[in-house]
């Protein structure tokens, strides 16, 4: 099967891709990436964990509204063919006004598609208040990253009756709400599929087993940039830093012999 993506995705093909062909997105913080990954993914999240990956920072509460900005820009400038969502920092969505407002600053500064909120039941009301307002959001169930200092760690859900209720009770408010889309994270894989199949909107699986109708993966980890920790469900694809780190021994090496640059690079 190609996997080369030769059409321009809309949000209503992501929709239709509910219990069919496979939705694949990973994230992405610069043009450099997003044009590299555009050609074979359907969507690329600028998530906020950029911070942690790209910043340095040990979780992704740090980062600003007008910091992801700079960043969808970027991203939206490497890709034509995907679809771009902009993940909503901390912070920018406690009510429905402010959320609003940021998400207009969001779709005004920059071409993404749509915002992905955290939240559930709890932040239905602001996913109504933006989606009725023109505003495309995925919404994101289960671990919530942004909940970290709150929650004192990353937790998996659905370990409990009381938790899967909770969780299928989270998924349908996002979908009544009017979410096109749903992150799953960090869930027990049976609960992950009771839920995806409790609804009608795609479901994005990240730790969460593989009956989602799609995967998402942070591609620092993917690609075994991000070696603080490895989270379980991140398989690594490469050793992107061993590799990068032995291209870089071999500059330094060639620089200290003067090999480097031979003729060939010289004018
Ligand atoms: O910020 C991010 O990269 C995310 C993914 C973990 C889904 O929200």
């Amino acid at each position: 099967m190609s996997i080369l993506k030769k059409t321009k995705l809309t949000l209503s093909s992501i929709k239709k891709r509910k219990n069919g062909e496979k939705i694949t997105m990973i994230t992405a913080y610069d043009a450099l990436f997003a044009k590299l990954f555009d050609p074979y993914i359907d969507i690329i999240l600028v998530g906020d964990s950029l911070s942690m990956s790209f910043g340095g920072d040990d979780d992704t509460l740090g980062i600003s509204l007008d910091e992801m900005i700079y960043h969808t820009k970027a991203v939206c400038k490497g890709a034509s063919n995907s679809i771009i969502i902009f993940d909503m920092p901390f912070g920018t969505y406690i009510d429905g006004a402010t959320a609003l407002k940021n998400a207009q600053k969001v779709y005004q500064n920059t071409k993404a598609h749509a915002v992905k909120i955290e939240g559930g039941e709890d932040k239905a009301h602001i996913i109504k208040h933006l989606t009725s307002n023109g505003i495309a959001v995925m919404a994101h169930v289960g671990l919530l990253p942004q909940s970290v200092r709150f929650e004192g760690g990353y937790k998996v859900k659905g370990k409990s009756e009381e938790e899967e209720k909770q969780l299928l009770r989270d998924i349908k408010a996002v979908e009544e709400a009017g979410a096109f889309c749903v992150v799953i994270e960090g869930v027990k894989s049976e609960v992950a599929t009771k839920m995806s199949q409790s609804v009608n909107i795609p479901t994005i699986g990240i730790g969460a087993g593989n009956k989602t109708d799609g995967q998402v993966l942070v591609w620092s980890d993917a690609f075994g940039f991000f070696e603080d920790f490895i989270p379980k469900f991140a398989k690594r694809y490469m050793e992107g830093g061993k590799l990068i780190q032995n291209a870089l021994k071999e500059y330094v090496d060639e620089v200290k012999t003067g090999e480097f640059p031979s003729e060939e690079h010289c004018y």
